[in-house]
């Protein structure tokens, strides 16, 4: 998709943003009987109406407010998918938007949700020519959005659709090893610094957690690190994000019932596609922070010399887990990333993963499980990047009964802590290998879509990728 701005709207295919009915008058490309059409539509309730004209089509779009500013937002996002359905349905390749609402940000948003929609993953499909979207391009009127909104437009539609690009591959194309090849692609794009450290190296640092997944696979596993140091960082320490990158989760030798419950699991990556997107993002964008990204990968297999439920495993921080479930992996590979990150003694960390069922089983598809250890400050910007973006956080605690769940009676801990409190015990288990304000986020819920939904076009959604990248935007403003 691309954006531009024009100085003035060709006789084309045409959008409008109004806030109310009076300002249908600025609108001077409707003749007299399409303008009544259009007023009693109007008075009908009806907040975005068609004109098909023989040789373009008009939207009117009539902006409803909602009980905040949250939820009007996300109407209109959620307008921008309509709209993004209606527009392949007429064929039309660019798409004027002239905003003539008092909400600055209206096309912005908008176009957002028309962008995101129109994301389609066609590389299996032979047809693929026939199948590509018509719209292509959208056009600003200039008084409509700043040069601004439409870089930060660009880069934000291209790192989501590059993270949901990733997640969408099956692990026929995406290895490990070859998730660490795409990673460092899309990081060089950004100018980033993208390192990957083989699995000689994983051995000689001792990576236990990650090495004791990885044994049941063929495959060798990765460790991928992403830098963005621009020279006039504004934080001293850097910021580390952590995305859990299981390739595909069998469940391992502790096998998933194959009933469906495997269906997704190519999925199990995403928490490292949404690391990528935001690196790719903050690198496009020249963030002024020092931000570094650290993604464990390997699939997780009931292989020949897979581990076993019993089995005992010294991790890369040095601590004993005794591995109850060889399903509860993301956590091991996570911990050795989340110890590795406390060589940078790191203002915060953040870290993405499809860890738990529990976490899905909580709140749907309908936000991020959070918890951690970062300043009660952090956490509200955090949440207020979340509400702007409508990738809410719902936080839970992390109460010291928890860390009760995952005694072992021979070893440190163990991998599970039990079916209660599964999104939480997942969570005190990640945190036993932090020393630095922490916070996790637990996207199982809602990294995967079996259908088309509004903007979360099917597959991979990169849900939590915006509210990254605006809480960084935010950070960095700070
Ligand atoms: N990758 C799964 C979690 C998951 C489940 C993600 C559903 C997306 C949708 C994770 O590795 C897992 O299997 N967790 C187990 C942990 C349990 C064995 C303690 C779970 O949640 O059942
Ligand atoms: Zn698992
Ligand atoms: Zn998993």
């Amino acid at each position: 998709m691309e954006f531009s701005i024009i100085q003035k709207q060709p006789k084309k295919d045409q959008l409008f943003i109004l806030d109310n009915e009076r300002s249908l008058g600025q609108v001077d490309i409707l003749e007299s009987n399409e303008a009544s059409y259009v007023k009693k539509a109007l008075k009908d309730k009806q907040s975005l109406i068609t004109i098909n004209q023989y040789n373009r089509v008009i939207f009117i779009y009539l902006i409803t407010e909602k009980d905040s500013e949250t939820l009007t937002q996300e109407g209109i996002r959620k307008t921008g998918a309509t709209i993004q359905a209606l527009a392949n349905k007429h064929k039309i390749g660019t798409l004027g938007i002239t905003n003539l609402s008092s909400k600055p940000n209206a096309a912005y948003t908008l176009a957002e949700g028309i962008a995101l929609a129109n994301y389609q993953f066609l590389k299996y499909k032979s047809d693929a020519d026939k199948s590509v979207n018509a719209l292509q391009n959208i056009a600003f009127t200039k008084q409509s959005i700043t040069l601004k909104e439409v870089e930060q437009l660009t880069v934000i539609t291209e790192a989501t659709y590059h993270t949901r690009t990733l997640v969408n591959e099956p692990l026929a194309h995406l290895t490990a090893e070859q998730l660490a090849k795409e990673i460092s692609t899309i990081g060089k794009a950004a100018g980033l610094k993208v390192t990957v450290l083989n699995k000689a190296r994983i051995v000689k640092e001792k990576m236990g957690g990650l090495l004791a997944v990885n044994r049941g696979s063929i495959l060798p596993p990765t460790f991928t690190i992403i830098e963005h140091k621009p020279k006039k960082a504004l934080n001293k320490k850097p910021i580390v994000l952590v995305g859990k990158g299981v390739v595909y989760d069998t469940g391992g030798l502790s096998l998933k019932p194959t009933l469906a419950s495997m269906d997704r699991m190519k999925s199990d990556m995403s928490g490292s596609a949404v690391v990528t997107g935001t690196m790719y993002a903050i690198g496009k964008m020249q963030l002024p922070l020092h931000v570094i990204a650290l993604v464990p990968a390997t699939d997780n297999r009931p292989g020949q010399d897979a581990y076993v439920p019993g089995d005992v495993i010294t991790m890369y921080s040095g601590s004993t887990v005794e591995v109850l479930n060889t399903d509860a992996e993301g956590r091991l590979l996570l911990a050795d990333a989340l110890h590795w990150a406390k060589r940078y003694e790191p203002e915060l960390v953040m870290d993405f993963a499809t860890l738990t069922g529990a976490a899905a089983i909580a709140v749907g598809n309908c936000g991020i499980v959070c918890m951690g250890t970062a300043d009660e400050e952090v956490k509200n910007k955090m949440r207020e990047s979340g509400n702007r973006q409508y990738e809410r956080l719902v936080e839970y605690p992390l109460w010291e009964e928890y860390a009760e769940m995952l005694k072992s009676d021979i070893a440190d801990m163990k991998n599970v802590g039990g079916r209660y409190g599964g999104a939480i015990s997942a969570g005190k288990f990640l945190q036993h290998f932090t020393d630095y304000p922490w916070m996790h986020f637990d996207i199982a819920g809602v990294s995967f879509n079996t259908a088309t939904s509004g903007y979360h076009t099917s597959g991979g959604t990169a849900y939590g990728l915006r509210m990254a990248v605006d809480f960084l935007m935010h950070y960095a403003k700070n």
